[in-house]
């Protein structure tokens, strides 16, 4: 049976200020990735908190805070057959890109460990409520 699955993608404020949101989206699509849902927003500091609730407390929350909600993002809602959760961090790349494999987005445009030009969601139940932060169901693609 065909089982797809959805994650959340975000073009961080870094990538898109340096004009590579483009490439980006060209490489989620050569990976096989479809594209079901996509906004363009300027988060404010409570909605970058609210999103990374899960790292209040952490040291860089305030300054992941700021830096997320510096300039405008994109958010793309991702659907794979079968894997979309995994093959999307693996084309991301590891979290310092110190540490990202070569051909990865990490590798080729994060700046720092924060300033890592993309994100995604860890696991599906994370992926869930990460796609019902940003979309409603109508703004979905069937
Ligand atoms: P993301 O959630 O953005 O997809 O990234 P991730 O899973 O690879 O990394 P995570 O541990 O969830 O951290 C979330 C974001 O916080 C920033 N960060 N800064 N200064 C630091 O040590 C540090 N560590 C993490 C990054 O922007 C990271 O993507
Ligand atoms: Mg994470």
């Amino acid at each position: 049976m065909r089982t797809l699955q959805r994650t959340l993608a975000i073009i961080k404020p870094d990538a898109v200020s340096k004009r590579a949101a483009g490439h980006i989206v060209s490489m989620i699509l050569e990976n096989g990735f479809n594209i079901i849902g996509v906004k363009m927003l300027h988060l404010t500091k409570e909605q970058a908190e609210g999103f990374y609730a899960v790292h209040a407390g952490k040291p860089f929350f305030h300054s992941l805070a700021n830096f997320m909600s510096s300039g405008p993002c994109v958010v793309l809602a991702l659907e794979k057959e079968g894997d979309a959760i995994p093959a999307w961090r693996k084309l991301m790349g590891a979290t310092n890109p110190a540490n990202a494999e070569e051909g990865t987005v990490r590798k080729r445009f994060a700046e720092s460990i924060e300033r890592n030009a993309v994100h995604g969601s860890d696991a599906e139940d994370t992926a869930r409520w990460e796609l019902s932060y940003f979309f409603a169901g109508y703004e979905l693609a069937k």
